[in-house]
């Protein structure tokens, strides 16, 4: 391409031009004044609409910049700067100085947080500017040309007269979302309403005004937070306008909000909230804590990029948080149970759990779970907690990436256990599934440490005798030596362990609890308290049919009774098919076999045929805490295999 030829009076006057030019950037540069400025230059939208360069904001450095910047500063010598630039990062200090009216101006996806009191009204713009500042490839399309393609709520009007001149720029979508960081808090113990929320306010314009819409034709629509969350999307190609309103308070509440909020134009919301899915499994509770496993956090399978993934997100490198709070008349999440910062401010401030996160793979297939271990809880309490995923994990989950602002899953509750009978364990070395409540006493409740080794250690003793057992036989044998076709020694003692451990290491539940498929142990070893459990019913049938059977008045395992000491509690049940499992897959010789109706019913569970309960144990069994506390006023469970076990359908065979 050929540089087109200058008359020497042009190429004078050209450079002429170009050094006016510099002399001026640089002179603005320089006035401390307009960093702001000289850092992002405003455009009043005008220019911007007609502008070649639209796509290319902040300008580096303009055609024309003495004219625009002189634009910028007649505004602010009027005292009547409509784009006064500000910025997230920004402390609150400078934000809080905003003027009545003059709306503060949000970039692309990133999060502004203000205080408002009372009464209050904050305006924010998103200037048309920014539609253009996708920071995300465009994968999804967005609606192009010249014609609205995306059926937003606003194009349904049609446009004024004055815009059919102008050529019509491409229409983008926008998601705004905000929530409560910091709510009022009531001024009375017995609080009857709910926390009042604040209300979010959306219209766009095509004049420079930033006065609110006088007609609802410009008023694009109103998203009342809900539990401190707003969110709401649509297409536009003008700037937008948000305001946010705080309501009176009513007498019994005292105090302000602090709130976030966001514009994004980057394929989705800031904030985000599922209110499909919690995410999270129970695995077992005891009286002071909580163990929780994620659902799968990977999609992938691939043995080295699993490992890479952990790897990435070991240590403090979790990207989930998990929240918890007593259910009580008032609780400090009641508002802000959709908003990240909401609950994570009030979890910090109002009470003193302490959560343990790590990954573990021990629960199915080897992919990677977040475990939550909550500690700190208080006995026979009702919890809620929440997960919520950090925004800055790139992570997506049911198709919801999480932005900048994380997303807050669905509730879940839960009931702490009422005695210290029973204690959660969990990291084994040889029963490395064992991740659930196991006899404890008040003696061993700080002693984690010591009980897992009481536990592990017995297994192991076992393991090591079964292995040796097995060793003797012609396991590895080729062709027609070997027992089975089917099973090899693999499969004989994977099933064993699965076995030993679940039997060897009870899964306990306080003596209170009623369920029908729990089994009572210890039943003739007297409470704290000096009383004989079921001390109402001494009969002589009692007696013969339960208080004097070993299935009942001690535990299954010697040792427990001798070392731990649990006093009475109650066992769920090893699953029968765990029993059934190493039948079927270990050598005759080894002689294994299970015992026949009605012993079995002593020793063994069957599993719930309809999945809602969990009515005896097997490795990797959680506990789903989907349900919501039903009219009844009961936990509902329903139980997930996390860890998937072969169930022997049709009948095992005595070998
Ligand atoms: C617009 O909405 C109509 C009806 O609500 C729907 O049939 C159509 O597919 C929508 N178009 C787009 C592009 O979403
Ligand atoms: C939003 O709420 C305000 C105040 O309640 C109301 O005046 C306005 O009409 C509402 N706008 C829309 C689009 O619903
Ligand atoms: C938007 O808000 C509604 C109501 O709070 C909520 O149900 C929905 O999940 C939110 N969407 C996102 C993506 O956060
Ligand atoms: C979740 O939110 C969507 C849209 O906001 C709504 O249609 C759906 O009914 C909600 N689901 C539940 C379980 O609340
Ligand atoms: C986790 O992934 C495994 C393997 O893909 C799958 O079998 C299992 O159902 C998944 N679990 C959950 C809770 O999604
Ligand atoms: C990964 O998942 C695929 C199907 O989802 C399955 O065929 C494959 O066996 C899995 N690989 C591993 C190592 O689990
Ligand atoms: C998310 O993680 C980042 C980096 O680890 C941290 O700075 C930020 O505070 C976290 N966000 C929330 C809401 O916890
Ligand atoms: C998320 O993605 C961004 C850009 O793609 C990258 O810079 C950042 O390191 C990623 N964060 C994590 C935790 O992987
Ligand atoms: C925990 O139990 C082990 C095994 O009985 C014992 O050696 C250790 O002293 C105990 N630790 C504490 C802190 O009680
Ligand atoms: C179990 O039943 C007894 C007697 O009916 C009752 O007192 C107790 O509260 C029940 N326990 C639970 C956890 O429901
Ligand atoms: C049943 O056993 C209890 C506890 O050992 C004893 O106190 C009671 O007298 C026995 N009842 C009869 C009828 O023997
Ligand atoms: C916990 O919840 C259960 C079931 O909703 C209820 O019966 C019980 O009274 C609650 N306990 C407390 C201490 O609030």
């Amino acid at each position: 391409m050929q540089l087109p030829k200058l008359s020497p009076l042009q190429s004078r006057l050209l450079a002429f031009a170009i050094t006016t030019c510099l002399v001026v950037v640089i002179w603005v540069c320089f006035q401390p004044n307009y960093f702001a400025y000289a850092a992002e230059i405003p455009v009043p939208p005008e220019v911007v609409q007609h502008s070649e360069f639209e796509a290319s904001i902040p300008p580096a450095p303009p055609d024309d910049p003495p004219v625009e910047i002189r634009d910028g500063l007649e505004e602010e010598e009027s005292g009547d700067a409509l784009y006064a630039p500000t910025f997230a990062y920004f402390d609150r200090s400078l934000v809080g100085r905003q003027e009545a009216d003059k709306p503060l101006e949000l970039n692309n996806n990133r999060m502004m947080d203000i205080d408002i009191d009372p009464k209050e009204t904050k305006l924010f713009i998103f200037k048309k500017n920014q539609l253009s500042q996708r920071s995300v490839p465009e994968d999804i399309p967005v609606a192009r040309g010249l014609e609205d393609t995306v059926n937003g709520t606003l194009d349904a009007e049609g446009r004024s007269g004055e815009n059919n001149s102008v050529k019509r720029q491409a229409q983008s979508r926008i998601w705004i979302s905000a929530n409560t960081c910091r709510q009022p808090v009531p001024t009375v113990p017995l609080v009857t309403e709910s926390v009042p929320q604040l209300t979010l306010q959306i219209w766009t314009t095509t004049s420079s005004s930033a006065a609110r819409p006088s007609a609802s034709k410009e008023a694009v629509g109103n998203a009342t937070f809900s539990s401190g969350h707003a969110n709401y999307t649509f297409s536009t190609d003008e700037d937008v306008y948000m305001e946010v309103t705080a309501p009176a308070l009513t007498e019994g509440w005292a105090g302000s909000w602090n709130f976030e909020i966001a514009a994004s134009v980057d394929d989705g919301y800031y904030h985000n909230y599922d209110n499909s899915t919690n995410f999270i499994y129970m695995v077992d509770t005891d009286s002071d804590s909580t163990l929780f496993i994620t659902h799968n956090m990977t999609d992938f399978n691939d043995t080295e990029q699993v490992a890479k993934w952990i790897d990435a997100h070991k240590g403090d490198n979790l990207p989930f948080d998990i929240y918890a709070f007593p259910d009580d008349a008032w609780s400090p999440m009641m508002g802000v149970e959709r908003s990240y910062c909401g609950l994570k401010e009030q979890f910090e401030t109002s009470n003193n759990l302490s959560v343990l996160s790590s990954i573990t793979t021990q629960f199915g297939q080897g992919l990677p779970k977040g475990m939550f271990n909550v500690q700190g809880l208080k006995t026979s309490m009702n919890y809620t907690g929440f997960l919520a995923l950090n925004g800055t994990s790139n992570m997506t989950i049911d198709g919801t990436k999480a932005q900048g602002g994380g997303l807050v899953f669905k509730s879940f509750q839960w009931q702490t256990k009422a005695d210290d009978t029973c204690q959660v364990i969990f990291g084994l070395e040889e029963c490395s599934t064992v991740a659930y409540a196991v006899p404890s006493s008040p003696q061993w409740k700080n002693n984690d440490t010591g009980l897992i080794a009481f536990y592990d250690d017995l297994a192991k003793k076992y393991m090591q005798n079964f292995r040796r057992s097995l060793a003797q036989v012609a396991c590895d044998t080729a062709g027609t030596a070997q027992y089975s076709l089917a099973r090899t020694c693999t499969d004989c003692e994977t099933d064993y362990k699965a076995w030993l451990c679940s039997v060897l290491i009870p899964r306990c539940e306080d003596w209170t609890a009623n369920d029908t498929w729990l089994h009572p142990r210890n039943i003739n070893t007297p409470f704290a308290d000096g009383t004989l459990p079921s001390s109402d019913n001494l009969s002589m049938q009692f007696n013969a049919t339960v208080r004097n059977r070993f299935a009942y008045n001690q535990s299954r395992n010697n040792e427990i009774d001798k070392v731990i000491k649990p006093g009475p509690y109650k066992e769920l049940l090893p699953c029968e098919d765990l029993c059934f499992d190493i039948v079927r897959s270990c050598p005759a010789q080894l002689g294994f076999a299970c015992p026949d109706p009605p012993m079995r019913e002593l020793s063994y569970g069957r599993r719930d045929e309809k999945g809602i309960d969990l009515k005896c144990n097997f490795p990797g069994a959680v506990v789903d805490l989907t349900v919501d506390r039903g009219a009844a006023g009961m936990l509902s469970y329903r139980v997930s295999m996390v860890v998937l076990i072969a169930v022997l359908a049709a009948a095992w065979s005595w070998v």
